[in-house]
């Protein structure tokens, strides 16, 4: 059985005092107790030293949103992976269509950084997802395939034990419109069947496969009871720490 894993992106929202308050509030309201799932919170980069202290003591981890594939040097504005590492993150998430369509990020840039976080222990969220106009004219699973395909190129099966995909159709992102449960299903099952076919059965059936796209509390039960739907990518509703309690809880039902 895959474990669920719940991921909060708060892109880039919170200074360290709002950060602070928001994993205040979450620490202080959630009841792990009633918890199996992974819990991930993935504030700015700034804020990432405060909240990896802020959640020594529990099952909290905390995530990147981006870095760089150097190891350090002339690359302004950058951060690299042992940064992150000492900054207390033990994952990051690379590839996501906001840094593909704002930072022209390509797929062999994300299959780079991908690489560079396996090998200095940092654990990939690797978003992939296509476009309405890419879905609308038939070829979504084109494009998700190179997506996956030279996001992945290299990466070993043992590896692959330390990768999330993270499903994230850009229409659903901050748009309120979420992918229909049957939607999400047929996308994540056609990623499963191509990881097994790119690996074998078990790095596919081992392999999490996150939905993200304007996941709230009440769409989220739904969506996690799919098959193949391991886990949640949230951007809005974990600004909140009732709402992203709310659906962390939704992965239990
Ligand atoms: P929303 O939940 O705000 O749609 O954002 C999804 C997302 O991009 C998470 O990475």
């Amino acid at each position: 059985m895959r474990k669920k894993v719940i991921a909060g992106n708060w892109k880039m929202n919170n200074d360290i005092s709002g950060s602070a308050e928001l994993i205040s509030g979450i620490i202080n309201n959630i009841d792990f107790s009633r918890v199996n799932s992974d819990v991930i919170v993935c504030p700015p980069f700034t804020s990432l030293e405060t909240a990896s202290e802020l959640v020594k003591n529990t099952p909290i981890k905390v995530g990147a949103q981006n870095m760089f594939f150097e190891d350090k040097g002339a690359f302004t504005g950058e951060i690299s992976a042992a940064m992150l590492l000492s900054a207390g993150c033990d994952y990051v998430i690379l590839g996501h269509s906001e840094r593909r369509a704002i930072f022209n990020e390509s797929n062999e840039w994300i299959n780079k950084k991908i690489h560079k976080a396996l090998s200095s222990g940092l654990k990939p969220i690797f978003c992939v997802g296509e476009t309405l106009e890419e879905r609308e004219s038939g070829v979504m699973k084109d494009v998700l395939k190179k997506q996956i395909t030279e996001g992945l190129t290299g990466v070993t099966s043992n590896q692959m034990e330390e990768v999330i995909v993270a499903y994230e159709p850009v229409w659903a992102i901050g748009t309120g419109k979420t992918a229909s449960p049957e939607q999400a299903e047929e996308v994540h099952k056609f990623i499963r069947d191509l990881i097994t076919k790119m690996y074998n059965k078990d790095v596919a059936d081992n392999l999490v496969i996150q939905y993200g796209g304007s996941v709230k509390p009440n769409n989220a039960a739904e969506l996690l009871s799919q098959p193949n739907i391991d886990g949640a990518l949230i951007g809005g509703a974990a600004l909140k720490a009732d709402s992203f309690i709310d659906i962390i809880y939704s992965a239990e039902l």
